[in-house]
């Protein structure tokens, strides 16, 4: 499928969604990569992530960039070489880029029943009370997703999800919240959109 949607999130940035129903050489055939990008996605164990890797190129060329324009820092962070920002994530059929005039960070997740076991361990339990078992299972996602857009935003070791990251109280409704990351000595804060794509959810951060 090409592109499945696009997101406007407010004027300076836009996230583009796609749905990876491409076989590996369909989508190996339409993109341009870098002999380094190639030996990369060579070493991918599994065709779901090397999918993944393709389809975010054909994002790219959607948006009239390549591969070549890519460039990662020395943590894996992605940075565009015309200083536009760009924030990237893939989970299974879906993959999706954000491009930014500000530092931005997007996560998107599959939804799955584990991330209520695993739940503890990185966000306060409240967030939960009082929803049924499926609502519990796609806050906890939208949670997972804020935190692991903020990270992407900070890029800076040390940062722990349950310690340092801390979402307002918020519903699945209002399809937005507020989060602060408490590290090294400062508060900072940052605005949060979500919204489902059939079973995932799509997590969007910036500094407010
Ligand atoms: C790096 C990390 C953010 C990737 O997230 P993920 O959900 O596993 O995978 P996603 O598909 O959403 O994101 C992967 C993309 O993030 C980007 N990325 C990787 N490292 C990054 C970093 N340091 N900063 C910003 N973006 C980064 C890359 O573009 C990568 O895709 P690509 O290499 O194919 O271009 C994640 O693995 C991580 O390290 N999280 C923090 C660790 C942590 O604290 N975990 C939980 C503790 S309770």
């Amino acid at each position: 499928m090409p592109l499945f949607k696009t997101i406007r999130i407010n004027n300076d940035t836009t996230i583009f969604l796609w749905k990876i129903t491409e076989d590996y050489n369909e989508l190996f055939c339409q993109v341009s990569l870098k002999d380094t990008s190639l030996a990369r996605m060579e070493k991918m164990k599994s065709e779901s992530h090397q999918k993944g890797f393709l389809s975010i190129r054909m994002l790219l060329q959607h948006c009239g960039y390549n591969d070549f324009d890519l460039i990662y820092d020395k943590l894996g962070k992605p940075h565009l070489k015309d200083g536009k920002h760009i924030s990237i994530s893939h989970s299974f059929d879906f993959s999706a880029i954000a491009l930014s005039n500000q530092n931005i960070g997007i996560d998107i997740e599959q939804v799955k029943e584990k991330v209520l076991r695993i739940a503890p361990r990185f966000m306060e339990m409240w967030h939960l009370e009082n929803l049924s078992e499926v609502d519990q299972m796609k806050k906890a996602t939208v949670i997972w997703g804020t935190k692991e857009a903020i990270f992407k935003i900070k890029n800076e070791v040390g940062i722990s999800f349950p310690d340092h990251i801390f979402e307002k109280p918020f519903s699945l409704s209002d399809k937005k919240c507020k989060a602060e990351l408490h590290f090294n000595s400062c508060i900072e804060n940052f605005d949060v959109s979500f919204e489902e794509a059939e079973n995932y959810i799509l997590v969007c951060a910036s500094h407010s």
